[in-house]
């Protein structure tokens, strides 16, 4: 063979590679709403970045005639490219190919790349769309798992690993996703859950639908499994674009900045009437947040779930930072047992990857009740507090309103190493509010009182204003400044410069044991 036709031989079977599982299944996939494996890669990388790696990778089982049928690639499309010109590592599961499902060779494929990117120290971003094991291999498809859920581990903390869910993700394979940072979920195409519908309907006798069972809503809403809930999947491919511009490439590196024209020194007005005068009128801390931030840009994760709290990445000054919001407009921003594990979550993922984190807090503490206690509010607000005291990144936190009890303190506080702590002259710094307080204070003044709703204002009023203020803790150095709403850009900007090379370490161990 000349090397001519060597090179055309080539070209061919890189067609065939390119062809998936072929002409009919290709069909099917576009007629379900969804792209092929190769599709959403070119439309997620840079034009032209994508370098493909084990295009000509083949199974090699031999039950069940498997050996009769091979595609190059073996349902699983791997390599790296750019995006916005930074390198990240792919994975891409075609379901024209065996149902995109999980062969020992697939996930052989997929390791590489996971290896490759913890060496290179960048992304790894899996497009899941899988009918889980390949049935036909046995325990050597589950062996191909473990040996995936073992890298998702590993490289937990050291790369930043993004999961989009675009089609079926089923039985142990929502694992891997599980185990990495975001998860994205594209609406009526996408579910995933430990055993299906029918198996529900077997052991327990619940009658389910997929799409109640495991579909996008249910896990943006409900279970907080998946942290973005996009209309489609080019929605979810630009996402993930937007996300990965807020993050660095590795745990060493820092986040890439974006320069902006917005001032530093913007004063911020409308901050100044934002607070109502009555302390339990809400209001949305969203406005809050585009106030403040650069151009009004905010990214928030889990948008849907837990509402009563608010993450997600913006920056100031071009500086990447992770914000934490009690949202005064859902259940007035106390704290419940899904608002600790987002907030949580979201404050580890910004310590491991060098994102500072910028609280404001306006919080009437942890929610009570039996529901909560009885599912463990006091394990679950408890990773809260670990979160943030084992944070070395840069704390600021601003107190806008209400800062009551455990919560006071969970939320960015002095105490569990905040940086910078500013609050508004509206701060309300105490252990409870009033109407609690003057109950369990003066019950007994109470009892005796011929004039109970004179002495009960009376005594509000004392405490509100003994307490309800942040001037008590200013005095004892627990909040560093009380600024005026209409600068809290220009201050958290500054406190974010003025932390920039900052140096904390934690005490020597193997690691913490978080409260799970
Ligand atoms: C081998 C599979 C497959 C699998 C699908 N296919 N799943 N081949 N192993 N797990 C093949 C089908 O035979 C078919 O081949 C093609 O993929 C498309 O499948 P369809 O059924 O035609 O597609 P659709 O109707 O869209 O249904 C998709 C599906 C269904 C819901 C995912 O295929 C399904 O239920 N598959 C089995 C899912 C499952 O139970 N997996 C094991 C989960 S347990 P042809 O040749 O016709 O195109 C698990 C354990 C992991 O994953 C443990 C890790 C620790």
């Amino acid at each position: 063979m000349s090397i001519e036709e060597k090179i055309l031989n080539l070209k061919k079977l890189r067609e065939k590679a390119y062809s998936g599982g072929g002409e009919k299944r290709v069909r099917k996939q576009h007629n379900s709403g969804k792209y092929t494996a190769r599709e959403r890669i070119t439309k997620l990388l840079d034009e032209g970045s994508f370098e493909e790696f084990d295009t000509f990778v083949e199974h090699k089982c031999t039950s069940f005639g498997m050996e009769k049928t091979h595609y190059p690639g073996d349902g699983v499309i791997t390599g790296y490219g750019t995006i916005n010109g930074r390198i990240v590592y792919i994975f891409s599961h075609d379901f024209t190919i065996f149902g995109g499902s999980l062969s020992k060779t697939f996930a052989a494929k997929v390791v590489k790349i996971m290896d490759l990117a913890a060496k290179i120290g960048a992304p790894v971003i899996g497009i899941n769309d899988s009918g889980g094991a390949r049935i036909q291999e046995g325990v050597d498809s589950l062996a191909g798992y473990g040996d995936i859920f073992l890298k998702n581990v590993l490289y937990s903390g050291v790369v930043p690993q993004i999961s989009a869910i675009m089609g079926p993700c089923a039985g142990g394979a929502v694992y891997s996703p599980a185990i990495t940072d975001f998860t994205l979920m594209v609406k009526d195409t996408s579910y995933m859950f430990v055993t299906g519908p029918k198996v529900v309907k077997t052991v327990t006798n619940e009658d389910v639908s997929t799409e109640d069972l495991g579909g996008c809503e249910i896990h943006n809403t409900k279970s907080g499994v998946s942290h973005f809930s996009c209309d489609n999947e080019d929605e979810l491919l630009e996402t993930i674009k937007e996300l990965v511009g807020y993050i660095p490439q590795n745990n060493i590196e820092l986040p890439p900045e974006k320069p902006t024209d917005d001032p530093v020194n913007r004063q911020c007005f409308k901050l100044n009437n934002i607070i109502p005068d009555k302390p339990n009128k809400p209001y949305d801390v969203i406005e809050v947040i585009e106030e403040i931030v650069d151009d009004g840009q905010f990214l928030a994760i889990h948008k849907l779930f837990a509402s009563n709290i608010v993450v997600g990445f913006a920056r100031f000054n071009g500086q990447s930072v992770g914000i934490v919001a009690n949202q005064p407009k859902h259940l007035a921003g106390v704290i419940d047992i899904n608002a600790s594990m987002k907030a949580a979550r979201f404050v580890r993922f910004c310590d491991a990857f060098n994102i500072p984190i910028v609280t404001l807090e306006d919080v009437p503490g942890f929610l009570p009740g039996t529901r909560q206690e009885h599912n463990g509010i006091i394990k679950h607000g408890a990773k809260l507090i670990f979160a943030y005291a084992e944070a070395t990144v840069p704390k600021v936190t601003v107190i806008m309103r209400k800062a009551y009890g455990g919560a006071y303190d969970v939320m960015g506080s002095k105490h569990l190493r905040g940086d910078m702590n500013y609050a508004w002259p509206s701060a309300e710094i105490a252990v409870m509010g009033p109407e609690g307080a003057v109950e369990i204070i003066f019950r007994k003044e109470l009892l005796h009182s011929e004039h109970i709703e004179d002495d009960l204002k009376k005594y509000e009023s004392d405490y509100k204003n003994k307490f309800a203020n942040p001037y008590v803790a200013a005095k004892k150095g627990y909040i560093d400044d009380i600024i005026e709403p209409q600068n809290t850009r220009y201050r958290i900007i500054k406190a974010l410069e003025m932390l920039r090379n900052k140096k904390e370490n934690l005490p020597f161990k193997k690691h913490g044991n978080i409260p799970l």
